[in-house]
């Protein structure tokens, strides 16, 4: 058989188990509280067919999973209008303020290439701000009196953060700080990000930062809609007025 004729009938081949796949709902479209599964995400326990691979989630006794780098996030909610992603670390405990995310989380995590966004230019463009905000949680070896330091000693003294010492220090919680204006007396122990509303000059209490972190934070997968839009040129973009912009064609001098 002629080569593009072998390619025509694998076209057809895999379009008839989409269609198969769809219609007989085999893409499993909710778990838990959950009920907006749809492309992109797909569940583990699918068929291949259902959505793309980069964004799979797991349902696993009945809350849907996200595993991020080495995260694991539990899915709040998912808003195909904007293109979001609701989750918080699986190791927050609502109500109790001692409870920390399994692991660090910040801006520095994400990469371009990565399937979801939550600091890069784009999708600051596309919401008028960046969709998630970081909090840090920081040991100093001195009392700080600044309102950029929120105490935190109460909730996180007896929690084992990395090489903690018994010697006398203090723990605080400062929101989107800049880690260039860190005090010298003061580490980084751990950062984990928070929704965008989060504003760090009107909370007085850690109680009320630890409810943020509870409730978690929003990814957008903004990347995989702006490349599957723009396919076939060369990059994407967002407008000022919130429209995806596809750059020059593939294959075409400019
Ligand atoms: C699963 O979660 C949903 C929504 O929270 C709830 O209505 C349902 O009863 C749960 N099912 C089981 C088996 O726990
Ligand atoms: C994010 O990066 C930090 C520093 O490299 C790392 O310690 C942490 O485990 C990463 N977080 C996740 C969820 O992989
Ligand atoms: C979820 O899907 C329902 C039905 O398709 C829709 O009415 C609702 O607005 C969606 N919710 C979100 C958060 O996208
Ligand atoms: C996306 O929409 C939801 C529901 O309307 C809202 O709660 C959320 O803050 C929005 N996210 C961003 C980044 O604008
Ligand atoms: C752990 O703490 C001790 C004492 O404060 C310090 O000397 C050591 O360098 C620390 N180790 C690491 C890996 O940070
Ligand atoms: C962080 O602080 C440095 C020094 O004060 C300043 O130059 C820089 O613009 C700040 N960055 C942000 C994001 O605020």
């Amino acid at each position: 058989m002629p080569k593009d004729h072998l390619l025509l009938l694998l076209f057809f081949v895999l379009h008839q188990s989409l269609s198969i796949a769809t219609e007989n709902n085999q893409c499993t479209s909710s778990c838990g509280e959950v009920t907006n599964i749809s492309f992109p995400f797909r569940l583990k326990s699918d068929p291949k067919i259902c959505g793309d691979s980069k964004y799979e989630l797991s349902c696993l006794n009945n809350r849907t999973v996200l595993s991020l780098y080495l995260g694991e996030y539990y899915v709040r909610h998912i808003d195909q209008t904007n293109y979001t992603i609701g989750v918080a670390d699986v190791g927050m405990r609502k109500g109790d303020c001692s409870s920390l995310p399994r692991l660090s989380l910040s801006c520095g995590n994400f990469s371009y290439q990565d399937p979801y966004s939550a600091c890069d230019y784009d999708s600051s463009m596309f919401y008028g701000r960046e969709p998630s905000k970081t909090v840090s949680i920081v040991k100093c070896t001195k009392a700080v009196d600044s309102r950029l330091y929120i105490d935190a000693s109460s909730c996180l003294d007896g929690v084992e953060l990395s090489n903690f010492s018994s010697t006398r220090r203090r723990i605080y919680a400062m929101v989107d700080a800049n880690v260039s204006n860190v005090e010298t007396a003061c580490t980084i122990e751990l950062m984990a990000m928070t929704p965008w509303w989060v504003d760090g000059t009107n909370l007085r209490s850690y109680a009320q930062i630890h409810e943020q972190m509870v409730y978690g934070f929003e990814l957008s997968w903004l990347p995989i809609v702006g490349k599957m839009h723009c396919k076939g040129h060369y990059y994407w973009g967002i407008s000022s007025k919130r429209q995806i912009q596809c750059g020059s064609k593939i294959g075409k001098n400019f």
